[in-house]
């Protein structure tokens, strides 16, 4: 068996492996096997580039940009794009209830990187929250009902479904 066919991870608690067909590429981008390949098309394109965030996922928990992730890096490890976040998580209801989405281009990168930051850092100030979203570009919504919906998650708060900046 090759490298290449001996390569498997997992992905929103699926095992794909190259053996199995589930896997087209090692050097497929991540991003592509999540649209063109499994379906996960909350996952978005923005940039290409590595500088929006809008195609963030975690990988072991770690925020990484999947545009320039290549599938031959993940053997072994456990991708979660946001198909594969509980709609329990209070990150979700939050987002939804505080008004942080308009276009939506940007909120399932915003949503995991609010995951990834509140895993390490539960109780979190806002310049944490803004420090741990610095990587992802929104250009709707200005922030400040993202930065809200995260901390407000994170006490616990059951934000209202108008007003608020
Ligand atoms: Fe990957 Fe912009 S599309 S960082
Ligand atoms: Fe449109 Fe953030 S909601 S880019």
């Amino acid at each position: 068996m090759s490298l290449g066919q001996g390569l498997a991870f997992t992905l929103n608690g699926r095992t794909l492996s190259a053996a199995e067909g589930s896997i087209a590429s090692p050097s497929m981008r991540l991003l592509d096997l999540l649209r063109l390949q499994a379906g996960f098309t909350g996952t978005k394109e923005g940039c290409g580039e590595g500088e929006c965030g809008a195609c963030a996922v975690l990988v072991d928990g770690e925020l990484v940009n999947s545009c320039l992730v290549p599938v031959g890096q993940l053997h072994g490890r456990s991708v979660t794009s946001i198909e594969g976040l509980p709609r329990t998580d209070p990150l979700v209801e939050g987002f939804a209830r505080a008004g942080a989405t308009q276009c939506g281009i940007c909120t399932p990168g915003m949503v995991l990187a609010a995951r990834a930051l509140l895993d390490r850092r539960p109780d979190p100030s806002l310049d944490e929250v803004r420090e741990a979203l610095a990587g992802n570009l929104c250009r709707c919504t200005g922030y400040a009902r993202i930065y809200s919906a995260v901390l407000d998650a994170a006490a616990g708060v059951r934000p209202p479904v108008e007003g608020g900046t």
